[in-house]
């Protein structure tokens, strides 16, 4: 088990700047996970802390040591990629014992090594097997279990359930979730699936060209987005956003005029550092609309309803809302009824708005405890 520090880290194609000064500290025994838009840098990081990239500034430890001219080799990690090339020729067993034959690791402690990463994985039944004859879930497993035999002390993983089908993406989400409690092992982790990041991370690194946004566990990247950009990041369906001014600024709520019609919605934020006047941009979240409820509404028509049964999404358009608002509701409470064309009233609680300013920065949120419960 090992801590990662990365201090100032950067990376450069020739001119190409790619990371720009990355600062993280991923704990030891910690199960981090990277996320970001595609060409953000993500692989490029986890490769770049693997050593299989150099990188081109700043410092990179693994336990304590500086890993900046150690080999990938001698890190002490294992990684495992989107696509798991595994052996055709070879059977599971010697797949994953290929590494430590390699690396003339006695008989008796690879056989003890392969038939415990094995067992961790549920393939034992599958060891005389060769990988065309596994599922795409099984193989991955091999994948997993090529890294688990090395007893790495930090674990990289890059999109490790792309290739996956729906279900099989949440039941080895679910495996994942075991082999970190099992193995308690320092583990970082690319995806591109918001639940996977959500369900899986002790903490999330939120990336976007080249630079760290926001690090924070996932309920603190839900509730207290450090910008626009990370508001709109995390949360699926993606929260909404409306353009207004700010009206009043209060103790313990501001007022903001929304930029269509003479609307004003008061929110449960600081705005002791804005002024009347300012430009500022509201956030709510699909799930926290409701069709009832005192003050804070405004008035829409559905464009366009999506019912899934538990779930139903209704489209609303609003001036100075890009497309439409989305708005979530649960059960069968009237809103498995809602067709397009009718008239909505939607009630945005205030203490469930995010705001932020001209330059995208949020104000602090005020205790909400009815959506923190
Ligand atoms: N060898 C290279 N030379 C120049 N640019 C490169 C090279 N390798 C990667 N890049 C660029 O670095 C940027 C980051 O790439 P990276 O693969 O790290 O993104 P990513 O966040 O993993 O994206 P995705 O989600 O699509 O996998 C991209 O703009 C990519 O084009
Ligand atoms: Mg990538």
């Amino acid at each position: 088990m090992a801590d990662v520090r990365l201090t100032g880290v950067e990376k450069a194609y020739g001119d190409i700047r790619i990371l720009h000064g990355i600062d993280l500290e991923i704990r030891d025994g910690e199960f981090m996970v990277f996320v970001g838009p595609s060409g953000c840098g993500k692989s490029t990081l986890l490769r770049s802390i693997a050593g299989l990239e150099e990188i081109t500034g700043g410092e990179l430890t693994i336990g304590g040591r500086v890993v900046n001219d150690v080999p990938p080799s001698a890190r002490g990690i294992a990684m495992v990629f989107q696509s798991y090339a595994l052996y055709p020729h070879m059977n599971l067993f010697d797949n994953m014992a290929f590494g430590l034959k390699l690396a003339k690791v006695p008989k008796a402690e690879i056989e003890t090594a392969v038939r415990n990463a094995a067992k961790i994985l549920h393939i034992e039944h599958l060891l005389d097997r060769k990988p065309k004859d596994l599922s795409g879930g099984q193989r991955q497993r091999v994948a997993i279990g090529r890294a688990i035999v090395r007893k790495p002390e930090v674990f990289l993983f890059d999109e490790p359930l792309s290739n996956l089908d729906a279900a099989l993406r949440v039941r080895m989400r679910y495996e994942f979730a075991k082999l970190h409690e099992d193995l308690k092992t320092t583990m970082i982790y690319v995806t591109h699936d918001q639940v996977e990041a959500m369900t899986l991370a002790d903490r999330i690194v939120v990336l976007s060209a080249g630079k760290v946004e926001q690090v924070g566990s996932p309920l603190e990247l839900y509730e207290h987005p450090r910008n626009l950009f990370v508001a709109g990041f995390i949360g699926s369906p993606k929260m909404n956003f409306i353009e207004g001014e700010l009206v009043a600024i209060e103790a313990g709520h501001v007022d903001v005029k929304l930029s269509g019609g003479n609307v004003v919605l008061q929110a449960r934020v600081d705005g002791s550092a804005a002024q009347v006047g300012d430009k500022v941009t509201l956030g709510v979240r699909p799930e926290h609309i409701r069709t009832e409820g005192q003050g804070n509404q405004l008035q829409s028509t559905v464009a366009f309803v999506e019912s899934l049964g538990g779930t139903t999404f209704a489209y609303c358009p609003y001036p100075g809302v890009e497309e439409a608002l989305t708005c979530q509701f649960e059960g069968r409470n009237g809103a498995d009824r809602l067709r397009s064309g009718q008239a909505l009233n939607l009630h945005l609680p205030a203490e469930a708005l995010y705001v932020f300013d001209a330059d995208g920065k949020a104000l602090r949120r005020l205790a909400a405890p009815e959506l923190s419960a």
